[in-house]
């Protein structure tokens, strides 16, 4: 039986959950209150002021991390022990940045040799399609790059290339290729010449169906569009760890660059999965990203849990999700070019963390992983913050903004902070009902009205929200906030004694799908599944409703 909920600590926090006063009196009687819950780190400033906290529920909050050995946990997973039991792996993204001066043996191999091994070969690779060593079949320099991948193989390269833009080198142009709907890799083609684009193929597993389906349709194409078997080499290479099938498939052993099973889908940016980023930023970029994330995970690695910025994250998430049940967290940014990360924290941490055992295999009696979503400032005040302001679902918030624009164009960047600084203080303070109506005292309606319509404008407040500042997101600081979301999502996993490492969950639906697939490929009609898949494939196959 699973002793969390049954800890002192636990229930203490329960009853400690009940007894908050509301945010706006925990300002109004401590006026040092943003110094005391704000932490400056590896480039970072997190204000985590506007949280229902106080000192005595960081106390209790970090007493249940140290019940949950949380210290010895994150030593145990930056040196390599077997943590994600159910797959006999170590998890080790974090040696992906570690300097080339570091060294890690597993299993007998310096895993951080290894890592700058292949970083020069991704630098080589670069090097070369840059200075037209490497040509295509016509012996034109490759302009155009396809990124060929899906979940963590498509998310994290994407979405760092478009945080990064203002990095751009301009050598090439890259084009992303993930969903199995042909539409997404029709699109690409009907603008590329075979003559001049590579196509990167990225598959941890080298088995994802998507990924398989997109590389044999863009193999079709080149060969269908003036290229030869002989020159698939020059116009196709692969990140993989099944490198015995990526050869099997085609691609020329040498253009084949390896990644490891003790790095997860989710967590493999850093590697050369990674490739489309440095493509785009260069690889003396690319280097700063991985130091920054490095920067975050010696900081984590040694700080005290109550100096800790991802533990302080990590442990309010608990804070929400288990004594207040929060159902979701919402990240906004408030900068366009990181328009895309609330997707990537929503595969980094919902695919951690959206388990139901624990690692021993006992069912949880308590919440885990919440619903991540989110998207970009200002445009989501114009969406669904009306849910989040008077809502009845309490939904944890992380604002992130830089202080200093990519663009600094007249008011643009002042308005933009004043809309992420004035949404935390909406939310936080909220609006009581005799406000709304001194606000509505000389409207020209009945005080019937006005008693009406201030009962609709007030606003509960009390509504949680960490803002999370940088000077400009640059490679560096945004490695920063990657390594400190991953690690956020860590504690989260430890505390929930779940295997975050894993992801069992995604399989049946891969393998109903396969069977599914069968039955579409026959002309007979299908009756041998539940009604409602039977229909639904007989629909398909007579091709209208
Ligand atoms: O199905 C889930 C998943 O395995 C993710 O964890 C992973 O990022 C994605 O599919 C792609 O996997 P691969 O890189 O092996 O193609």
């Amino acid at each position: 039986m699973n002793s969390l909920r049954n800890s002192q600590t636990w229930q203490a926090l329960q009853e400690h959950s009940q007894q908050l006063p509301h945010m706006r009196e925990l300002f109004a009687t401590n006026t040092q209150r943003f110094n005391q819950y704000s932490l400056k780190q590896c480039g970072l400033f997190l204000d985590y002021s506007k949280n229902r906290i106080t000192d005595e529920t960081l106390a209790l909050l970090m007493q249940l991390a140290q019940e949950s050995q949380l210290d010895a946990k994150i030593k145990a997973m930056f040196n390599g022990e077997i943590i994600n039991n159910t797959e006999g792996r170590a998890v080790l993204h974090t040696a992906l940045r570690r300097p080339t001066t570091d060294s890690l043996m597993l299993d007998g191999v310096d895993v951080v040799a290894e890592v700058q091994q292949t970083l020069a070969k991704m630098e080589q690779f670069i090097l070369q399609l840059s200075s037209g060593t490497w040509r295509g079949y016509t012996g034109e320099k490759i302009t155009d790059i396809v990124s060929i991948g899906i979940g963590g193989s498509f998310l994290g390269p994407k979405i760092i290339s478009e945080s990064l833009k203002p990095y751009w080198t301009g050598d090439f142009n890259c084009h992303f290729v993930a969903n199995v709907d042909g539409a997404a890799i029709s699109d690409k083609l009907a603008k590329l010449d075979p003559k001049t684009t590579l196509f990167l193929m990225s598959s941890k597993s080298f088995g994802t169906q998507e990924t398989l389906t997109n590389t044999l349709t863009a193999k079709a194409w080149f060969l269908a569009n003036g290229g030869t078997q002989a020159d698939v080499a020059k116009h196709f290479a692969a990140v993989t760890s099944n490198v015995a099938k990526a050869t099997e498939f085609g691609i020329d052993a040498a253009n084949i660059f390896p990644m490891w099973d003790w790095v997860g889908g989710r967590y493999s940016l850093w590697s050369a999965i990674g490739l489309p980023i440095a493509l785009l930023i260069g690889m003396d970029n690319f280097k700063a990203l991985l130091a920054g994330a490095n920067e975050m995970d010696q900081h984590f690695y040694s700080a005290p849990l109550t100096q800790n910025m991802p533990v302080i994250m990590g442990m309010l998430s608990v804070w929400y999700s288990d004594f207040f049940n929060a159902q979701s967290h919402v990240v906004l940014t408030y900068d366009h070019y990181l328009r895309g990360l609330p997707a990537y924290f929503q595969q980094l941490d919902m695919e951690s963390n959206g388990k139901h055992v624990t690692l021993n295999g006992t069912k949880v009696d308590y919440s885990t992983g919440p619903v991540i979503w989110g998207g970009e400032g200002t445009n989501g005040q114009h969406a669904y913050h009306q849910l989040l302001h008077q809502g009845t679902a309490l939904i944890p918030a992380d604002f992130i903004m830089p202080l200093q624009s990519h663009h600094p164009i007249g008011e643009h960047h002042a308005q933009l902070a004043s809309n992420c600084f004035g949404q935390t203080q909406a939310l936080m303070q909220g609006r009581t009902y005799e406000e709304a109506l001194a606000e509505l005292a000389n409207a020209n309606i009945t005080d019937e009205q006005k008693q009406l319509i201030a009962k609709h404008k007030e606003m509960q407040g009390n509504k949680p929200s960490n803002t999370l500042l940088m000077d400009k997101v640059t490679p560096k600081t945004l490695g920063a906030m990657i390594a400190l979301y991953e690690h956020r999502t860590f504690v989260q996993g430890v505390i929930w004694q779940i295997n975050s490492f894993d992801q069992w969950g995604v399989e049946l639906g891969k393998t109903l799908g396969n069977n599914v697939l069968d039955r579409l490929n026959q002309t007979e009609t299908t009756v041998d599944l539940d009604s409602s898949s039977n229909a639904l494939i007989n629909l398909f196959k007579q091709g209208s409703i």
